[in-house]
This record gives structure tokens, C-alpha cells and sequence, in this order.
């Protein structure tokens, strides 16, 4: 009889992930946003905090709003610098491949035909922010369910740099997330408003968005 579990610590990972991805799916059904502490597995975050110290040193540009031709720096909105995340390093590969497990798992648990992902690292140096927005709009999104992870140790409130994720237009207080290693933030991207308040040192995140699939005809979703 082939043994089940050749690789017991692979199988315990997974087991993890399932178990927090259940964790994920749950809050999301409930409220429509889900924001874990510790969440995301140790050797992926510090695989992904190394990444980011390279970027931060050469690759990192100031973000814009937008993609491909509608790309537009935009200093009144934002001021923070990113990075696509291409799969080109390991580190990368390892998030794009732990980001697709749970693609699968909440399209199994939600129905969500989630149909693709794109991300991207952020460094926010002292002082950036980004103010109040909408990852998607409706009508016109097809960014269906955002995701947030954060690499920063020993991280308190008086570092500022809060994600502030609000319910509606009209929520003036919302609830703040400290960007702490290893939070992982999950939310619908049509609804809620969210901003990054002016960070006091230096600040690194990966955001992405899982996408349904809008292609018509000739025109091919997202474009790159
Ligand atoms: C974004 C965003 C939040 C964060 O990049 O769209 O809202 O906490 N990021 O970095
Ligand atoms: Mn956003």
C-alpha cells in the first residue's frame, strides 16, 4: 500500500492552510471581510519580507492609479511605490501558489468563480498614505475580493500606517489594522471603502485582488 502522508510537514501545511482558509471563507460569508492575525504561514512571510528588502533597495516604482494606458501618478491619492509580483522568484512563486490554493478554496466553499489574481508589493516610506478609495467599482469591476498581507515587526498603533477598512460611504470611523507580520486582510472589493493612513517608518505590504473573468471577444482581461 503506498503511504498516504510521505511528507508529513507538507500535508501539516496544508492541513494549516485548509483550516485558515475555512477561518477566511466563514468571516467573509458572514460580514464580507475577513482580517487574521498570524495568518500567513512563517516561512512564506519571511521568504516574502526578504523579497521586499531587495525591491526596496532597485525595483520599486511610485504607484499610479490604474494599469496600462490609464496609468497616472497620483501623489493626491497615494504616495506609497510597488512591484508587481510576477512569479519570477521563489518567493514570489511560493505566494502565487499559496494565493491559488486559496482561490480554489473559496470558489469550492463560496461560489465565487474567482477566475485570476494580480498583486503587487507596497512600500510606503514615512509620510505616504493612501487615501480613501474603492478597489472596484460596481458595474464596471471585475475585481471581486481583495487581499492584503503585511510584513512589519514589532508594528503599534504609534507607528500610524493603519489600514482603516470602512463599512459604507457613510462610516466615518471604521476599524483599523495594524499592519503587523503576518496579518493577512481579505475583503469585497465593490464594498468596502478603505484607506492607509500616513505611515511613521517605513512600511512593506503585498496588496492583490482575485478577478472574475470579463473577456469579451477580442478584448482580453486584465490587461498587463
Ligand atoms: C491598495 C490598498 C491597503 C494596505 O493597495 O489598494 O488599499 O493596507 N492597500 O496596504
Ligand atoms: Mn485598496
Amino acid at each position: 500500500m503506498v503511504a498516504l502522508n510521505q511528507f508529513p510537514s507538507m500535508d501539516g501545511d496544508r492541513t494549516n492552510d485548509e483550516t485558515l482558509f475555512g477561518l477566511i471563507a466563514q468571516d467573509i460569508e458572514k460580514q464580507g471581510y475577513s482580517i487574521r492575525h498570524g495568518a500567513l504561514p512563517e516561512g512564506l512571510a519571511i521568504d516574502l519580507y526578504n523579497q521586499q528588502q531587495v525591491l526596496a533597495a532597485e525595483n520599486f516604482k511610485k504607484a499610479g492609479i490604474g494599469r496600462g494606458g490609464d496609468y497616472l501618478e497620483n501623489e493626491f491619492v497615494r504616495t506609497d511605490a510597488i512591484c508587481w509580483i510576477n512569479g519570477e522568484t521563489d518567493a514570489g512563486k511560493d505566494w502565487l501558489s499559496w494565493t491559488a490554493g486559496l482561490q480554489s478554496f473559496l470558489n469550492r466553499r463560496l461560489f465565487l468563480g474567482l477566475f485570476s489574481f494580480e498583486s503587487h508589493f507596497a512600500h510606503y516610506s514615512p509620510g505616504d498614505y493612501y487615501k480613501r478609495h474603492y478597489d472596484a467599482f460596481r458595474g464596471e469591476a471585475n475585481r471581486v475580493l481583495s487581499v492584503v498581507a503585511y510584513f512589519n515587526s514589532g508594528w503599534t498603533a504609534a507607528d500610524g500606517g493603519e489600514l482603516v477598512l470602512y463599512k459604507d460611504d457613510h462610516d466615518k470611523e471604521g476599524t483599523k489594522v495594524i499592519p503587523l507580520f503576518g496579518t493577512l486582510v481579505a475583503f469585497l472589493s465593490e464594498e468596502f471603502p478603505h484607506e492607509v493612513l500616513a505611515a511613521k517608518r517605513d512600511r512593506h505590504s503585498i496588496a492583490g485582488w482575485f478577478r472574475v473573468n470579463t473577456s469579451v471577444f477580442d478584448r482580453v482581461d486584465p490587461p498587463l
